[in-house]
């Protein structure tokens, strides 16, 4: 594994390699034992769009791995004004360690990879979020203990979680149906990767259909990030796509709830789901966790 671009590009026993030194590393945390695999390495973290938790789960992550991590807004970056990528990718290749970057197109991320020559982390694009997706897997054995036999279910749009957690999922064993409008399905490339795996892959737009007797419930916003202007279209064609506690009817009984956040309580998901499952906030820990060890894995 030389990046982490899409889950598409991993496989199966690369997602267990890395969930195991996740929850070693989480292990080492918790107990003060020293795991400063990364001394004297730097990650530059490029932002075209904002976050909370990428940004400071990857800052703090290196910083606990004994290296350091620089935050490179595009507004102050060459790359915001229009330098091309291919001369960004070699510029930065030959100053930093790693770089880890959050932007609209995919392919600014296999560009960066392509034409630099370090490792390159998708931080977010418009189709794809792997590092979400290592932590949420990591929560969901957390909570669960194995993959093979559960049901997952997405919930709302089919946009970069949605593309990422049917590849994740499906590829650990897990049976995915996801609950989405007509005209939001998710990427056609997801959509025919999850042909390979049959009656294990279900799309529909009844989202009780989807829900029943699922082992996990997933949602996320209506409107992702650069989707604004599409607000209001989007709150009329995803009304009813909520987790709510009519929902939770017909998943099992002991069903967890995720959600990558931030959330938008009576939306997506209700205040009263959101609040009685506290396992979402385990899963935005293990960004954390789940990040360093995708860290230790490229640039140690
Ligand atoms: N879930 C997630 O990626 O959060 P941020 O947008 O805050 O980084
Ligand atoms: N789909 C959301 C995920 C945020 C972590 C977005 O792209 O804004």
């Amino acid at each position: 594994m030389k990046h982490l671009l899409k889950m598409l590009d991993l496989s199966k026993e690369e997602i267990f390699s890395i969930l195991n030194l996740a929850d070693q590393l989480k292990f080492n945390q918790k107990h003060n034992i020293p795991h400063k695999h990364l001394e004297g390495k730097t990650l530059g973290m490029i932002f075209q769009k904002a976050s909370t938790r990428t940004r400071v789960s990857f800052e703090t992550g290196m910083y606990q791995l004994g290296g350091q991590a620089l935050f490179l807004s595009s507004n102050d970056l060459q790359i915001g004004r229009g330098e091309p990528v291919q001369d960004t990718a070699r510029v930065l290749s030959r100053y930093l360690d790693g770089i880890m970057i959050r932007t609209f197109a995919q392919k600014e991320v296999e560009d960066l990879a392509k034409y630099g020559s370090i490792p390159i982390i998708n931080g977010l694009t418009d189709f794809a979020h792997p590092c979400q997706v290592l932590a949420d897997l990591m929560t969901i054995r957390e909570y669960k203990g194995a993959f093979d036999s559960l049901r997952f279910c997405y919930i709302g749009d089919g946009n970069n979680m949605a593309n990422s957690l049917a590849v994740g999922c499906l590829k650990m064993g897990m049976k995915v149906s996801l609950g989405c409008p007509k005209d939001y399905a998710p990427d056609k490339q997801v959509l025919d990767f999850a042909k390979e795996y049959g009656d294990k892959f279900e799309l529909t737009d009844d989202i009780f259909a989807a829900a029943k007797d699922a082992d996990v419930i997933y949602t996320d916003v209506w409107a992702s990030m650069g989707q604004e202007k599409e607000r209001e279209q989007r709150a009329k064609a995803f009304k009813g796509y909520c987790v709510d506690d009519k929902l939770m009817a017909v998943t099992k009984p002991d069903a967890m709830v995720l959600h990558c956040l931030p959330a938008h309580r009576g939306e997506e998901i209700s205040e009263e789901v959101f609040e009685s499952h506290p396992e979402i906030f385990d899963e935005a820990e293990n960004r954390l966790h789940a990040q360093k060890a995708v860290l230790v894995k490229l640039l140690g």
